[in-house]
């Protein structure tokens, strides 16, 4: 593999994702919106770029064998905000890709494509979407875009629908939906690594046993999760309280941002949540 780039590489996941990626090919070329990037590999070079700016896309695409999508907006926030970043972003990475040639895209998606299905739905993933916020109605349109390219002009596709990627677990609804940050690079290099993947939607979850998803059709990727949310389960329920089953916040997928008003920062939400506001 020759060139991959990264999107987001500034971010919290796009951080964890540079090493091992840069492993994989003979240069990678990670961008984001910040001046510079600490410890840069050998063969990583840095472009600051916006992803909602077309021809900066179509530059720094150029000559890549794969790109890995994962610069966006990460919460709930304005129409405006989401339709530059991450509507206008997915497509001008998708656009750029197509006219360079680019073998894939692995694009970092999001549960809340699915956020409003309740929890007592084991959600697939060939169900159809059930976004939760403008933020997931803009991972719902990559999604199809990703499949409509790999339709029109076998432009390959995964899709990470990423349930909560942290480090330790932090919470009861985490012991379903968490993501290990070790599990989220073994999902990314077999998503990059494999032989085909036509359009392929898998869901971002580790090992959990009360994990709420079901991934048996994104089996062939070879995507086998290590980390099991259990390991903090006696931990976690000790302090957690009752809730209120009617609540969407613990009932549906998206947690949270399936009860934030529309535009409304679900990460801001949940921070004062958790202070008691
Ligand atoms: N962290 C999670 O649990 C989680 C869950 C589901 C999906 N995701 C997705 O994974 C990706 C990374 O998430 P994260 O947690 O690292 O979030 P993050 O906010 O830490 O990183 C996102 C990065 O994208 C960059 N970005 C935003 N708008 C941009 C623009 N217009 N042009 C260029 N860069 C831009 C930001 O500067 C930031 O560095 C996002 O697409 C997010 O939607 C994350």
């Amino acid at each position: 593999m020759k060139k991959i780039v990264l999107t987001g590489a500034a971010g919290a996941l796009g951080n964890q994702l540079r090493a091992p990626l840069a492993k994989l090919c003979e240069e990678l070329v990670s961008t984001d919106l910040v001046e510079a990037l600490d410890n840069v590999a050998g063969n990583e070079s840095y472009v600051k770029a916006d992803v909602g700016d077309a021809e900066a896309m179509m530059t720094l695409i150029e000559g890549a064998d794969m790109v890995v999508h994962f610069g966006a907006i990460a919460d709930e926030a304005t129409f405006e905000e989401i339709m530059h970043s991450n509507f206008m972003g997915a497509y001008n990475v998708w656009n750029a890709a197509h006219k360079h040639g680019v073998r894939r895209i692995i694009y970092a998606s999001s549960i809340h494509a699915m956020g409003m299905y309740p929890k007592t739905t084991h959600i697939t993933t060939d169900m159809p979407h059930r976004p939760d916020t403008f933020y997931g109605l803009s991972k719902c349109f990559a999604e199809d875009m990703a499949s409509m390219y790999w339709d029109k002009y076998g432009l390959e596709a995964v899709c990470l629908r990423i349930y909560s990627a942290s480090g330790p677990v932090q919470n009861a609804r985490a012991l379903g939906s968490w993501l290990s940050y070790d599990d989220l690079i073994q999902m990314v290099e077999k998503s990059v690594t494999s032989p085909v993947v036509g359009f392929t939607v898998i869901y971002g979850v580790s090992n959990n046993d009360r994990s709420p998803v079901d991934n048996s059709k994104a089996a062939f990727l070879g995507y086998r999760p290590k980390d099991n949310a259990e390991d903090y389960a006696e931990e976690i329920l000790a302090k957690t309280p009752v809730v209120d089953p009617q609540d969407k916040a613990h009932m549906c997928h998206g947690g949270p941002f399936a009860t934030v008003p529309l535009g409304v920062s679900g990460v801001q939400f949940i921070k004062k949540m958790s202070e008691g506001k």
